[in-house]
């Protein structure tokens, strides 16, 4: 058996490891070995995750908690190295662009435990974006890359990564969801928020450059006022959105929205549903924006850029930016029928995490 320590922090993680964890434990050739870092540990933004995705308790807790990205990142470092240094195992995967990711991945190669990159090579040209830098420097040092899309293979060979350690294997993200449709259609959460199937929009927004600006996070909020006029709005709050809205006093913004369900943040299954049986979903999160293009949903990005451009080429989903103008134009294009169909992007088919898991057992057998 190899030991293998996998690597989850935050909620966006949760989905990416549940599936190549489930693969790793029906090969049964490696033993993996389960750190949460405790970066995201409200009940709603890690527990339930858990419990829905069936992902069995972690092997231990790291139990770090927020911060700054210093605090938060040297945190992880010091606790993680504790755990590498105890379990010796023969190699650390990490997922996604965290700070559990980044911090993780230095520790693990400082001690000359090869990485693997699950969700590898994606880039926004965008270094204001923490997530930027996260993914720039666990590529530079990773040994095995995981990609999800074309672009990805591109960006890590023009960065200088061996040929043959970059592996095209499709989206873990999406073995999620295939897995997890028929359970989520179950759950009445349309029921739950009052709503109609294809009679809302499902909206989501946590990037600090969407909501730590009260220039930015204000004119958006009277955005979305315009929009909910044409139609109903879901709104699920992250922590952050919460915390930012309270402190600009933008409360009275959103009590004057009857046609906003505004809420605290969702379970995986409720959001799940929620995105497949709505109108249009505005999103600023790196995840919807493949969920919609594998569900056939639109999607309207609340940024100036993406790291999954193979959403916008396939997919359904289009950049608008953050300017009302922008947004409230593309929605007009979307209530009149006009949106683009969009196809689902090479290896996005459930299999994701049975390919990494064939690699990373080869790769494994060739280092001993
Ligand atoms: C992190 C990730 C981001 C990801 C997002 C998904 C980094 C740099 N960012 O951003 O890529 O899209 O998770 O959610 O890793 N908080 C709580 N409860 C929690 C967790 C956080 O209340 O369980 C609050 C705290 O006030 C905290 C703030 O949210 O300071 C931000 O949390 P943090 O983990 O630092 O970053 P996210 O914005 O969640």
């Amino acid at each position: 058996m190899f030991k293998v320590i996998l690597v989850c922090g935050a909620r966006p993680n949760f989905m990416k490891i549940a599936p190549v964890l489930a693969a790793i434990r029906a090969s049964g050739r490696i033993q993996p070995y389960l750190v949460h870092t405790g970066q995201h540990y409200d009940e709603k933004m890690s527990q339930s995750f858990f419990d829905v995705l069936r992902i069995p308790r972690p092997d231990v807790d790291l139990g770090v908690g927020s911060g700054s990205h210093a605090e938060q990142t040297a945190r992880i470092m010091v606790e993680f190295e504790k755990v590498c240094i105890r379990e010796k195992p023969e190699m650390v995967l990490v997922v996604g662009d965290v700070n559990s990711t980044l911090a993780c991945a230095i520790v693990a190669k400082k001690l000359w435990v090869p990485v693997a990159h699950v969700e590898a090579g994606l880039r926004s040209g965008d270094m204001r974006m923490p997530e930027e830098i996260n993914r720039i420097v666990t590529d530079s040092i990773s040994d095995l890359f995981f990609t999800t899309e074309p672009e990805g293979n591109e960006n890590l060979l023009r960065f200088g990564a061996p040929k043959d350690r970059v592996h095209y294997v499709g989206n873990v993200m999406i073995d999620s969801l295939l897995q997890n449709r028929e359970a989520a259609e179950k759950i009445p959460v349309l029921e739950e928020m009052k709503v109609e199937s294809g009679k809302y929009c499902l909206l989501t927004m946590h990037r600090p450059s969407n909501v730590d600006d009260p220039k930015v996070l204000g004119p958006l909020l009277d955005a979305f006022a315009k929009i909910q006029e044409r139609l109903k709005i879901v709104f699920p709050a992250h922590p952050r959105t919460m915390s930012m809205i309270e402190k600009f006093g933008f409360s009275e913004k959103i009590a004057k929205m009857p046609n906003v369900v505004f809420c605290p943040p969702l379970d995986y299954h409720r959001t799940l549903k929620l995105n497949a049986h709505s109108r249009f979903v505005m999103t600023d999160s790196g995840g919807l924006q493949e969920e919609t293009t594998a569900l056939g949903i639109p999607c309207l990005t609340i940024r100036e850029n993406t790291e999954r451009p193979v959403t916008v080429t396939t997919g359904t989903n289009e950049v608008v930016g953050t300017s009302p103008e922008k947004l409230l134009a593309a929605v007009e294009v979307i209530l009149a029928g006009k949106w683009k169909k969009g196809g689902i992007p090479e290896g996005w088919d459930g299999k994701a995490s049975e390919r990494i898991v064939a690699i990373l057992e080869a790769f494994l057998e060739r280092s001993r």
